[in-house]
């Protein structure tokens, strides 16, 4: 695990209030940006389960539309009061609040996600506690993250970019996932290179090709997902 300079949650919260009207039209309007986001959405039709979806990190509500289109009902949490504004628009149900202290009731969603977000809480651990808190049994929590691989640790080493997160091995996190009581059922890779040479190159066949690879080394990844089942309980044990 890389730990670079972590904001504070204020921070955070003032930083992304700022960056709130921008947030969708720069990360996802760009024919890379919309290739990053159906890559993504295809992994959360995987995976995921209905009816009840819960996203931690909601940003403007990229997903909001799309959950509610597969028939699901969607319900998000954001530390940000204008991001939480933008996605009001939608119509869907917010919570403005911390993704470490969760302020809902026990046991009440089928999915959990958290994507783009994970490696930017000082206590990503308590997420997990708290995803697996939230979630009925036999429910699922996806977790898309930044990676650490020998390749990042170099970049990070020649200060070219400024950083302030984690990066987690697929390993690290999968064991996140088993210490909260989740059963890891997947992990591996989501994308293979960096998110912004997506965004500036066009996206040719041969680079699809060579993203979805599955003879890709996973040292090479950039970004990462891991996936935990909130075990039923036993016969006679309550949820
Ligand atoms: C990079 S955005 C990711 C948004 C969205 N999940 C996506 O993939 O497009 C991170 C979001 O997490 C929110 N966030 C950061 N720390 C948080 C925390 N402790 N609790 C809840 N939300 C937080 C930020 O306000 C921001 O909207």
């Amino acid at each position: 695990m890389i730990k670079t300079n972590l904001r504070s949650k204020s921070t955070v919260m003032k930083v992304y209030d700022k960056e709130s009207p921008v947030y969708y039209p720069k990360r996802f309007s760009s024919e890379g940006g919309k290739y990053i986001d159906f890559i993504e959405k295809e992994l959360l039709i995987r995976y995921g389960k209905g009816p009840s979806l819960f996203e931690i990190g909601t940003a403007t509500g990229r997903f909001v539309g799309f959950v509610e289109k597969t028939g699901w009902d969607y319900t998000g949490i954001d530390i940000s009061a204008q991001m939480l504004r933008l996605s009001r628009d939608n119509g869907c149900k917010l919570v403005q609040g911390d993704a470490e202290e969760i302020p809902l009731r026990s046991s009440i969603f089928d999915t959990v996600i958290c994507l783009h977000t994970f490696h930017f809480l000082p206590s990503p651990l308590a997420c997990v506690r708290e995803s697996q808190r939230i979630l009925k049994p036999g429910g699922l929590l996806i977790l898309i993250f930044e990676t650490d691989n020998w390749l990042r640790r170099i970049v990070l080493r020649t200060h070219m970019f400024d950083s302030d997160q984690y990066y987690f091995r697929t390993q690290e996190v999968a064991a996140m996932i088993q210490s909260c009581a989740l059963t890891p059922m997947a992990q591996g890779s989501v994308l293979k290179f960096p998110m912004d040479l997506y965004r500036r190159l066009p996206i040719t066949k041969w680079l699809k090709q060579l993203d979805s690879s599955s003879h890709w080394p996973s040292w090479f990844a950039t970004l990462g997902f891991a996936i935990g089942r909130k075990d039923e309980p036993e016969d006679g044990a309550l949820a």
